[in-house]
Parts: structure tokens; sequence; C-alpha cells
């Protein structure tokens, strides 16, 4: 089967290459929009518009399902983008929930970027699932550019990562999943602090039930 990827730039490069080694018989078709990036800062309508021709394009391949590979995407749009495709889309979003679940010290900080943060399903799922939990947003703005063009400030990640432990964070959420490639970086400077988690297993057991559903 073909498996589309979709992301504004390296972070669907991250997603595919977990999706390759999970389902080593399928094809994976990576589309990227780098020319277009950062998606973090752009409106809703604005990636509708950039991002309904490049699904479209993938559907047009031959891909059976496609993995919004992107949190800005999904929680602004995928709502919309589901409505107009005849495909399945798999999309990632913030993990609030097991983030909630797994805090011992009630604060966990969600590294996302401003466009998730700013978003309704955002606000919904702090809502539903973070209830008495402190969650902190630790300004990402500029961390998406930076590791797209592997200029990586680490001064800048260290300063931002120190101070969420510092506030008492024990569960970091990468939100952004450009932000997978720096995992390991946030994972030393957060040490035994907190455990730093991402989404990629989660979207391989979802897109394994959509591939079950399709054959
Ligand atoms: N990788 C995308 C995400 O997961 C967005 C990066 C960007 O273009 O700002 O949100």
């Amino acid at each position: 089967m073909k498996i589309g990827v979709f992301d504004s730039g390296v972070g669907g490069l991250s997603v595919a290459k977990a999706i390759e080694l999970a389902l080593p018989n399928d094809q994976v078709v990576l589309r990227e929009d780098s020319e277009n990036l950062p998606y973090g800062n752009k409106t809703p309508q604005q990636l509708y518009d950039l991002v309904l021709p490049l699904l479209k394009s993938l559907v047009d391949e031959g891909c059976q399902v496609i993995v919004v590979a992107c949190n800005t995407v999904t929680t602004t749009i995928i709502g919309q983008l589901r409505q107009t495709l005849t495909v399945p889309l798999v999309g990632i979003e913030p993990m609030i929930k097991p983030a909630a679940l797994q805090t011992k010290s009630g604060i966990i900080a969600v590294c996302a970027t401003p466009t998730t943060l700013g978003s309704q399903r955002y606000k919904w799922l702090k809502n539903e699932y973070a209830t008495g939990v402190q969650v902190l947003e630790p300004d990402c703005s500029d961390w998406s550019t930076m590791i797209e063009n592997n200029q990586i400030n680490h001064g800048k990640i260290a300063e931002r990562i120190e101070s969420v432990c510092q506030k008492g964070a024990d569960v970091i959420v990468l939100a952004c999943t450009h932000y997978h490639w720096i995992q390991d970086t946030i994972d030393t400077i957060a040490g035994d602090r907190a455990v730093v988690i991402q989404p990629e297993d989660a979207i391989i057991a979802q897109l394994k039930r959509v591939i079950a559903q399709i054959v």
C-alpha cells in the first residue's frame, strides 16, 4: 500500500522513517512544503490553501491513506480536510492526555508552534484532559525554522527546557514533529527531572488500525 506522509518540512521525514521501519512492506510517499515553512505562524485559512492541493496530489499518486505529520495542520484544519478528501487522514495532535496521566508533579510542558497553541482543538484537549494540571507553554516559535535549516541554537533550547524543569514540569510533550529531531538534546537537558514524550508510536498504532480497515 502507498502511504502518504505530509508536513511543512523535516518533521515529516522523522515520522516517515518511523513508519518505514514499522511497516517495511508498504511504500511511503513523503511530501514536504519547505517553501512555505514555517506553518506554525500561519492562519487556518492560509494552511488550508497550502495543504489541500498537496494532499490531493498524494491521493492522485495513489496513496490510500495519508498521515498528516503536522500538529499545526491537525489541530486547525483536519476536519475541513477530511470533508474534502476521499482517503482517511491520520493526524497528530499534542499528547496532553498521556502527559496528564503520567505527571506526578501536576505540571507538564508542551512544546508547540504558536498556531497549535492558539487552536481551538488544543484548548479543547487541555479542558478535556488536563484539568487540575498546570500546562507550561515555552516559547518555541522559532524552533521549526532553526531545525529545518539545521542551525540549532543549543543555548536557546537549553534555556527554555531548563526553565520548565525549574518550574517543576516532569513531562515534556513534543507537539511539533520538527522537534522529534532534537529529542535527544531535550532529553539530555531535562535529565532525570522530566520525561520527554512524542507521538510516533501512537501514530503507527493508529495507522495500522486504519490500514486494517482499508485492506
Ligand atoms: N512540523 C509542524 C508541526 O508538527 C510544523 C512546523 C512549522 O512549519 O512551523 O506542527
